[in-house]
């Protein structure tokens, strides 16, 4: 009779909440001293904020997270047959919900035998963990707390790995962010490792901003609820009725905008910053989140120009999102 495996789960944590909260306080005192004045993308995801967020990832006018999926599910196999890997990083692994189509093409493709996946939530880790040890019991998991910008280093090296960076999260670093990433990642990676990234593309902008501003008013409540977020966290004295959302097309960056507008002038103390205030005059604007938006010709070009080989790209039958694997 065959053996059969028992589904372990592991938990390192290289990211103490104490020091994220410095981090976060410290690129946010950052962000508010720029003119425009912005504030990190993650006071979007508390418990509210993250099921706004699930929310918007159904919405009609959110194409990406749709687009990814069908990508994964017509061109997983194919994916995992050229990466041929062992163990499967994944960051920002969230609800790991795509990620089981690469899951199962890996397990089919018979390579694949450790998922990692690497959030700044263990809570969101024990949950995605668990998820997978129950669907995938032959595979080992061990997932990481870290902050992926700083921890990579840290992370398990050996045998043939994947990084996956679905979702176009990578959308949401700034240019330098990006930069500076791609070449850690590429640094950190082996000869033979893979990296899979997941990014936007560009599209008629009437379809960008409908896709950042829709219908129901699921991403402004999304939006506006980074406020009360920053309250709790920051000590701030933000008034969400004085704001309204608004999401922006800059073509000259090639993405999309997402602004807090001021309906009146106001004057926003940071009390947890060291008593840090910010004005914002009337029709003026917080920037709370960027998000990039792509061509294959620019994804491929940034993988190339820190060492990496495309091995191939992959869109959607509306080519609306792009799916790209790189080899180092
Ligand atoms: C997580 N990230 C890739 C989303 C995006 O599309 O940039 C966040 C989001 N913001 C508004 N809607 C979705």
């Amino acid at each position: 009779m065959p053996e059969s495996k028992s589904a372990t789960l592991s938990m390192e944590v290289l990211l103490s909440e104490d020091d994220w909260a410095e981090h976060l306080r410290d690129e946010t005192l950052l962000g508010l001293q720029q003119d425009p004045p912005s504030t990190p993308p993650v006071w979007f995801y508390d418990a509210v904020g993250s099921d706004l967020f699930d929310q918007i990832t159904g919405l009609e006018e959110y194409y990406p997270t749709r687009a990814e999926r069908a990508i994964l599910a017509e061109f997983g196999n194919e994916i995992a047959g050229l990466s041929q890997a062992n163990s499967l990083i994944e960051l920002g692994a969230g609800s790991a919900d795509k990620t089981r189509l690469l899951l199962q093409a890996l397990t089919d493709c018979g390579t694949l035998q450790r998922y990692v996946p690497v959030d700044c939530s263990q809570a969101a880790l024990i949950d995605a963990g668990q998820r997978v040890n129950s669907e995938f019991p032959s595979l080992a998991v061990d997932a990481i707390v870290a902050d992926f910008n700083a921890h990579l280093p840290h992370f398990p090296r050996g045998d043939c790995r994947m990084i996956a960076f679905l979702g176009s999260t990578i959308g949401n670093f700034t240019p330098a962010q990006r930069a500076m990433f791609l070449a850690d990642v590429a640094d950190h990676l082996a000869p033979g490792d893979t990296l899979l990234l997941g990014t936007d593309l560009v599209k008629a902008p009437e379809r960008l901003i409908a896709a950042y501003n829709d219908a129901l008013g699921v991403t402004a409540a999304f939006n506006l609820n980074a406020l009360e977020v920053m309250n709790r966290q920051l000590g701030s004295n933000f008034d969400a009725d004085r704001f309204h959302h608004d999401a922006v097309w800059n073509a000259d960056d090639s993405r999309i905008e997402m602004r807090l507008v001021a309906d009146s002038q106001q004057r926003i103390v940071f009390s947890s910053l060291g008593g840090y205030a910010v004005e914002v005059p009337a029709d003026g604007w917080i920037r709370t989140e960027i998000s990039m938006k792509f061509t294959r010709e620019q994804v491929a070009g940034e993988l190339t120009d820190v060492g990496l080989d495309v091995v191939g790209q992959w869109t959607d039958p509306d080519a609306d999102f792009l799916v790209t694997l790189a080899r180092r």
